[in-house]
This record gives structure tokens, C-alpha cells and sequence, in this order.
């Protein structure tokens, strides 16, 4: 029995399918996050698997891809083109392994286990051993010939490696694999369009798209394109071997570049394990993957598998979460952080995306805001990878809400000029991305930060001193400076969360129930208490001068020794600090030369804070001065940070991130990017044992 609200819902679905379909494939130009394409195609397909009258030719559930345009030749795949199920759970993957393990008898089978790319689908033509054509997927049979494209991608060989004439060179071979925009390829074009004005790309598999389509093969060119290969096509005239993942070996040796995240794996877990693997890597890759796919590796069992609907039944795609997602815009805040930095954020509809939920997303700026035109109402997509903090990356066209004459409902977003927390202005220095709120520490917002910072577990580390409670010590004005912290006492803990609990309407059944807790208070004084016994560079982190993190904070410890001389340096002594520059001194001078900031400094050491102080330590001297090390990977020996204290002690810089300053590069277990990025720019890399032998070799002088 098919009712009339079935056939409504399919006949919609099918019309939103299709339409994104066309902004996807024919305008390169999508509007609807992957994710959500996946849905409804997911949810049609169950709809038509449970209602089969009701499926039809044109239902986009019966094609693959797109149609090929008008502008490239076609070309008929002499094998086709499939696609890939999707699983989204580890449920899911667990069915497909017990489907195979059923079907073929075989209880423990092997899988080449890949990173799924997020690029296009190519095939490549090869006549011993000479490339002949190249062709995009299309709709799964008739593809575009793209060759003159695919040449000026640098990794597709044009010629195979090995003797022409030799048995083990095939008569045709057909590689199939993925061309794709390597993530930084894909930033470097968007920054050089946004600076001339031209269309930003949405992501590198549409950069990726849009290079191979171009009809000016030189365009194509100046996009640096990749190509992975991972499955054959039509194949004459060569003994294969017997498994996919020597297949892929065999393809390796001929030429092609192969993922080297692929593997072979057995069993549900070992499946898991990959997945897990990849998706923690997944960051750090420097293209884009949006899963990992597991094919079952030995050809006969390929083979007795067989094929359904277009996608073969040996294998399947995992995907990851997505990304990206679409969701509604509610208003427009702005946030006001410790250095008075206004930072423009948007409160939205809660959405699932990079595996979890989340409900804000930064603008980053004024620049961002305006970029993107953001306003309330409208549709955004939002994305959010690894731990960074989510970011709207661009609004839906066409989707704003507008009045009864077309007009959009709301004007563009302007930043507010007065600190919606205290009331000053906010001010954005020329040359400068961020505005501030001009008010300092008059500001309660960055009174808060200030508080909330200097108790952190990197500055002071004073426990259980959250957010909330810095800001309940604001509020309640027990707190004016950081300095006042040193004369709370266990009462006015108690009292103050009495009356933060009754603001908030959030007073604890025991404490309704006539108990008083007292115990987290007398930690707290405890935890304030224990901070007095401190580090120079601790107490000058925690100050939260701007521009003053950590490494700097340390590196002025290390070179005034103590405090006061560093208070009465100019700023010409500032700039002789290595990587203090002309702003940094500045900021530093700045700091000091206020007199409210010297009284808490005064304070502080009146209420018991002291640091052990000693002699300036000028860091040109070591046998690592004057070097700039980047530690990445893991240790075994001994933690990153104790690596990094015993190189600084020797004279060395340590930094984060990789360039053509770095003098040496440790690279540990699992090294990423960064060891890839050395190697790149030919820096000096040493591996855990040269360092522990370097370390040996100059034990630290203290
Ligand atoms: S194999 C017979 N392997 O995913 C199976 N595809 O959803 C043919 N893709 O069209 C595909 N990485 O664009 C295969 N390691 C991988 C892949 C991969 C990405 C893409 C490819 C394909 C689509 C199917």
C-alpha cells in the first residue's frame, strides 16, 4: 500500500536531489554539504527499496555521476566506472564483514584498507606502456576526455616504467584513481582570489573539478594538481596477481603514486582500528579524505561477491563525519577576550558536524563579516575540523530570508563602536585585522579573561578558579586586580557563590536542604595559596601582557633573570631580546610604563607571591645557540616539553612550526607534517637517538 505522503516525499526528495545535482556537477558550484546530499539520497533509496513500483529511470538513484558536457569529448569506459556504499557506523561496517564472511566461506578475509580521497574520479588509458587518454568518470559509463588537463599533472606518469617490449608490460591498462587539490594548493588560491576579486573555491575537490574541466589546458596547469591511483579498469594482455593490495604494489611499480596509507587489514576490529587511525591523522594529511574505503582483497572472492546497482559488494566506503554543514543563523554577538580583542561570532541552530554538536561559530573578524555578509536568518555552512574551534566559511546563496518586496529582511551586520560590556569604545588601530575595546582593565569582560588567564593552569595554576567564578569575583567586585585574589579568604568564597547561585537561579538541592559546603572553598584558598610559590616566567605569562605568550614569557625570564631590570628596560633593551620584535617591545614597555599595572606588581609581592630570581642567561651562548629546533612526534624517552627545557637550556629556540629559519627538526614516532614540510625545504632532521646522543654528548652546564 503506497500512501500519497510516500509519494510526495520521493518525488520532493528527488527534485531537491537533482537540483543540487546540477549547482554540484554542472555549475561547480554546490549549496548543499555533502553530508546532507547523502541523507536524502540515503533516505530515497530505502523509500524506493520498500516501495519498488515506485521507482522510475529518471530517479537520481539510477545514475552515478553526472552527465558529461558539452565541451570535452565523450569517452565510453569499456569497463565502468562504480561507486561505493557508504557506511556511516561501526554497525554497518560490522554487516559488511559478516555478508562477506557468509558469502565466500571465508571466516577471517583480507582487506586493502585506503584513504578514501575527496578529489574526482579519473581513468587513465595506457598502450604499452604510453599514456593515451585520459578520462573524468561522468556518469558511470561515458566519460569526458580531459588527457590534454591530466598531463600537466606532474605525479601521472605519461610513459611506464619498464621495457615496453617486455611480457610484463599489458597491451592496455586502464588505472583508475583520484586527482585532487592538495589542501594547501587549495588556501594559496583562495587567498590570491580573494586578493583580485576573483570566486573563492568551496573546497579542493571542487578546485579540483573546476581545474580538470578547464578548457585552457595552461589554466589547469598553474592548479597543482595530485593523483593517487587505486583500481584498474579495462586490462590487456598482462597476468594480474592474485590480490587487489599486490595490485596496487604491482601499479606502484610501474610508475603510478600510490596512498602510502594504504594497508591490509582482517577482521571488524582491524577494520576499526584503520579508520580510527586515518581519522586521527586525518588533519595532518595534506589533502583532503572524507572516510576510509575496505575492499575485499583477493580477486576470486571479488568475484564471487559480484556487483548491485553499480557498486560492487566487496567493498565499501566509511565515512567520516562530515566537516561541513548547513544550519540557520539566529543572531550576530560579538565576544570580548582579555586583550580586549572583539571577536564577531554567530549563535545558530544546533547542528551535528565534525562529530559533534555545536550551536556558535566564529566570524574571526570585522573583514570576515564582511567578506562573507553574513546576517541573521540567513543559511551558513559551517565547519569544523579536528579540535578548531568551528567557523562559518560561507553563506547559502539564496536562501536569505526576504520581505513581501524581495528586500532582505535584515541589513548587512555592522560591528557594534561601543563595547557591549563596558560601554567604551572600540577602536581598530590601522593596519591592525582585530578591534578592541579600548577600555583595559576598566573592561569587566577583560577584567574576567584576565583573571580567569592569570589562574590557568599554564600561568599560575590556580585549581578550580573556572570561568565562572572569575566572573562571579568580578561581578561581586571582590576582585579588582589579580592581585586581590591573595586576600580572599574561605568566607568570602562561600558567600560570593551564594549570591552567584541565587543571580542564577542555580542553588544546589544541598544547599536548599540547609547544608553549606565549604570544602571546595577551603581547596580553592588552598589552590590560591599554593600559587604564591611561582616561576619569573609563570608570573609573566599569567600577566597577560599583549603579545606575551608563553615561549616569549620564558625567553624574557631567561634574559633579565629577574624582574626589575626587565621593568626598567626601554625599549631599544627590549628589542636586543631574540625574538622580541619592534611591536613586542613595545607592548612590553607599554605595559610596565602604566602605573596601575606596577601597583599590582607591588601588591602581589606584598601579598606573598615571589619567584626565585638569578643571574641574566643570554641565549648566544650553548652549542645550540642561536638555532631554531621544532620538536614533532612523539618522544619515547622523555616528554616534548622536557625535551624542549633541555635544548633551551643548551642555547636553542624552540618553536612550533617548520620554515626556512628551523635549524633542526626532531623528528619522533608518527612525525606528520611538519617532518614532511623539513624535508621539503632540505632542514637538518634528527631522529630520537641523535638527540638523546646529542644530549649526552652536552650535558646542561646548570
Ligand atoms: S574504488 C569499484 N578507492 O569514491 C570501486 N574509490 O564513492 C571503485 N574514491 O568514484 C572506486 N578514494 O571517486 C575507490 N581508495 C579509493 C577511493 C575511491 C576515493 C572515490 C572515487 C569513487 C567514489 C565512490
Amino acid at each position: 500500500m503506497v500512501t500519497k505522503g510516500v509519494e510526495r516525499r520521493i518525488a520532493d526528495l528527488r527534485r531537491r536531489i537533482e537540483a543540487a545535482n546540477h549547482r554540484y556537477y554542472v555549475l561547480d558550484d554546490p549549496d548543499l554539504p555533502d553530508a546532507e546530499w547523502d541523507a536524502l539520497l540515503r533516505e530515497l533509496q530505502q523509500l524506493e527499496t520498500a516501495h519498488p513500483e515506485l521507482v522510475s529511470a529518471n530517479s537520481p538513484t539510477q545514475r552515478v555521476g553526472n552527465r558529461p558536457s558539452a565541451k570535452f569529448a565523450s569517452v565510453t569506459h569499456a569497463v565502468p566506472m562504480l561507486s561505493l556504499a557508504n557506511a556511516f557506523s561501526d554497525e554497518e561496517v560490522g554487516e559488511f564483514v559478516a555478508r562477506i564472511a557468509r558469502e565466500t566461506g571465508d571466516a577471517d578475509p583480507a582487506f586493502s584498507v585506503e584513504p578514501k580521497l575527496d578529489g574526482l574520479a579519473i581513468s587513465l588509458r595506457y598502450e604499452r606502456g604510453e599514456f593515451v587518454r585520459g578520462a573524468t568518470r561522468g556518469d558511470g559509463a561515458t566519460g569526458e576526455d580531459v588527457s590534454a588537463n591530466l598531463r600537466t599533472v606532474k605525479s601521472i606518469p605519461l610513459t611506464l616504467q619498464g621495457d615496453a617490449r617486455a611480457a610484463s608490460m599489458p597491451d592496455v591498462l586502464e588505472v583508475r584513481g583520484e586527482v585532487i587539490l592538495p589542501k594547501a594548493a587549495f588556501e594559496k588560491y583562495n587567498a590570491w582570489a580573494l586578493a583580485n576579486g576573483h570566486k573563492t573555491l568551496a573546497n579542493p575537490r571542487n578546485g579540483a573539478a573546476g581545474s580538470l574541466r578547464q578548457l585552457d589546458p595552461k589554466i589547469s596547469a598553474q592548479r597543482p594538481l595530485a593523483f593517487f591511483a587505486y583500481a584498474l579498469g579495462e586490462i590487456e594482455g598482462a597476468i594480474l596477481p592474485p590480490t587487489h593490495s599486490q595490485t596496487l604494489q604491482w601499479l606502484r611499480s610501474l610508475g603510478f603514486p600510490v596512498s602510502p596509507e594504504v594497508g591490509v587489514a582482517r577482521g571488524l576490529q582491524g577494520l576499526l582500528d584503520y579508520y580510527r587511525r586515518i581519522g586521527d591523522k586525518r588533519d595532518a594529511l595534506p589533502y583532503d579524505i572524507d572516510g576510509v574505503v575496505y575492499k575485499l582483497d583477493r580477486f576470486d572472492q571479488q568475484r564471487a561477491m559480484g556487483f548491485v546497482s553499480r557498486a560492487p559488494r566487496w567493498a565499501i566506503a566509511h565515512k567520516f563525519p562530515a566537516q561541513e554543514a548547513g544550519t540557520v543563523v539566529e543572531s550576530i554577538e560579538v565576544n570580548v577576550g582579555r586583550t580586549g580583542a572583539v571577536t564577531p561570532w554567530v549563535l545558530m541552530k544546533p547542528v551535528h558536524v565534525g562529530g559533534v554538536t555545536v550551536t556558535r561559530a566564529t566570524l574571526h573578524n570585522a573583514d570576515q563579516v564582511a567578506r562573507l555578509d553574513v546576517r541573521a536568518g540567513d543559511t551558513v555552512i559551517v565547519r569544523r575540523a579536528g579540535d578548531v574551534i568551528p567557523e562559518v566559511v560561507r553563506v547559502v546563496e539564496g536562501e536569505r530570508p526576504l520581505d513581501r518586496k524581495g528586500h532582505p529582511v535584515h541589513p548587512p551586520y555592522v560591528l557594534p563602536t561601543a563595547c557591549p560590556v563596558c560601554g567604551s569604545a572600540i577602536e581598530r588601530e590601522e593596519g591592525e585585522v582585530i578591534a578592541r575595546c579600548s577600555g583595559g582593565l576598566f573592561c569587566p569582560a577583560q577584567r574576567v579573561q584576565a583573571i580567569f588567564h592569570f589562574a590557568s593552569r599554564r600561568a599560575m595554576d590556580i585549581e578550580g578558579l573556572g570561568e565562572r567564578f572569575a566572573e562571579a569575583l568580578v561581578d561581586f567586585d571582590y576582585v579588582r586586580t589579580v592581585a586581590d585574589l591573595y586576600t580572599l579568604t574561605v568566607d568570602d568564597f562561600v558567600v560570593m557563590k551564594r549570591r552567584a547561585d541565587e543571580r542564577d537561579g542555580t542553588i544546589p538541592e544541598t544547599v536548599k536542604a540547609g547544608k553549606i559546603a565549604t570544602r571546595w572553598a577551603e581547596n580553592l584558598v588552598a589552590g590560591i595559596d599554593g600559587s604564591r610559590d611561582t616561576t619569573l616566567e609563570r608570573l609573566l605569562f599569567a600577566l597577560g601582557i599583549r603579545d606575551v605568550g608563553e615561549s616569549t614569557a620564558k625567553t624574557l625570564a631567561r634574559h633579565f633573570g629577574a624582574l626589575d631590570p626587565l621593568m626598567a628596560a626601554d625599549e631599544d633593551a627590549l628589542k636586543q631580546v631574540p625574538d622580541v620584535g619592534p611591536v613586542v617591545a613595545a607592548h612590553i614597555a607599554h605595559f610596565f610604563a602604566q602605573p596601575h599595572n606596577r601597583e599590582v606588581i607591588a601588591a602581589l609581592r606584598e601579598r606573598g607571591v615571589r619567584w626565585p630570581e638569578g643571574a641574566p642567561k643570554r641565549s648566544s651562548e650553548g652549542p645550540l645557540a642561536g638555532k631554531t629546533v621544532v620538536l614533532t612526534g612523539g618522544l619515547a624517552a622523555m616528554s616534548r616539553d622536557e625535551a624542549g627545557d633541555r635544548l633551551e637550556a643548551l642555547g636553542a629556540k624552540v618553536s612550533g612550526s617548520v620554515s626556512k629559519k628551523t635549524g633542526i627538526v626532531i623528528a619522533g614516532e608518527a612525525a606528520g607534517s611538519k617532518l614532511a614540510k623539513a624535508q621539503e625545504l632540505g632542514v637538518e632532521i634528527w631522529d630520537e637517538a641523535a638527540l638523546l646522543a646529542f644530549l649526552e654528548r652536552h650535558p646542561a652546564s646548570e
